[in-house]
């Protein structure tokens, strides 16, 4: 696939097609390079594509056994047997159904008793596997990738970041409240995310609208983490029509979709 001179961005039905396809072109890098490192999220959205993966693994074989997987974050202070923890989620979501080997999981400890360490460490660990080729992200309310809330230098690395009231609001349900929610994570930087060779973002879902025309058509900005994306030699923004709403430009990424070679076995 060529390097696209912009972000591209794919408009589908709904939330499950657009998932769906996110789920295809992971397994498309998968196949091509079993060795694949591959970066991955967490949350609603992304809940989804791991079940398109599972059933990927199921019924087509999709091979994990070689890839190794770095999460873009991990609150701090929570035990991988919390289920609202990150380890857990994807225990649950992904790791546990597929023949991905546990050792070659990685997400930061939140528990490090020298969280500044874990971040250096964990930036090197990247490094050592060669960097991350295949980034899949969601994108919060307030414009965050990973947990780069907004003013998130553009060149940050990985860190243990406070997370702003729109956040703890956003995810609040699960800790059956924001009192009782950790107020600080540890995520990869904007500039981390950057290095990764593909950036896949999705996003559905009508109160994904606003952000995401301000991430993808608006300025540069560290308000907006996301629209450092824009940044980016080869990043994919994958919405369905709820989150499209917004777009000014969608019957230009539509003739895209529809007529360019690259997204011919997608179509
Ligand atoms: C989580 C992460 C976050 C989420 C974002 C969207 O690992 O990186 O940036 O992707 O907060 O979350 P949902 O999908 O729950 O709306």
């Amino acid at each position: 696939m060529p390097l696209s001179p912009q972000m591209e961005v794919i408009i589908r039905q709904n939330g499950e097609a657009a998932a769906g396809l996110a789920a295809r072109i992971i397994a498309r890098e998968l196949r091509t390079n079993p060795h694949l490192v591959l970066g991955l999220a967490t949350g609603q959205t992304m809940e989804r594509v791991y079940r398109h993966l599972v059933r990927l693994h199921q019924t087509e074989k999709l091979d994990f056994s070689l890839c190794r997987t770095f999460n873009l974050d991990e609150y701090v202070g929570l035990f991988p047997s919390d289920p609202n923890s990150y380890r857990y989620y994807m225990n649950n979501h992904l790791f546990r159904h597929v023949n991905v080997d546990p050792r070659n999981t990685y997400l930061p400890n939140g528990l490090a008793a020298d969280l500044d360490e874990e971040c250096r460490r964990y930036e090197a660990t990247i490094q050592r596997f060669g960097g991350i080729d295949l980034q899949l992200l969601g994108i919060g309310k307030a414009g965050h990738i990973g947990f780069n809330e907004p003013l998130s230098a553009l060149r940050s690395r990985t860190r243990v970041k406070a997370l702003t009231p729109v956040t703890l609001k956003q995810n609040a349900a699960s800790f059956g409240g924001e009192a009782t929610m950790p107020r600080r994570a540890i995520t990869m930087g904007v500039g981390t995310i950057l290095e990764c060779r593909r950036c896949l973002l999705l996003a559905t879902g009508s109160s994904k609208a606003k952000v995401i025309a301000q991430a993808v058509e608006g300025p540069i900005t560290s308000m907006i983490s996301a629209s450092a994306l824009q940044l980016h030699p080869r990043s994919t923004v994958i919405v369905d029509e709820e989150a499209a709403a917004n777009l000014a430009e969608k019957e230009y990424y539509r003739w895209i979709f529809d007529n360019e070679p690259e997204w011919e076995e997608y179509r």
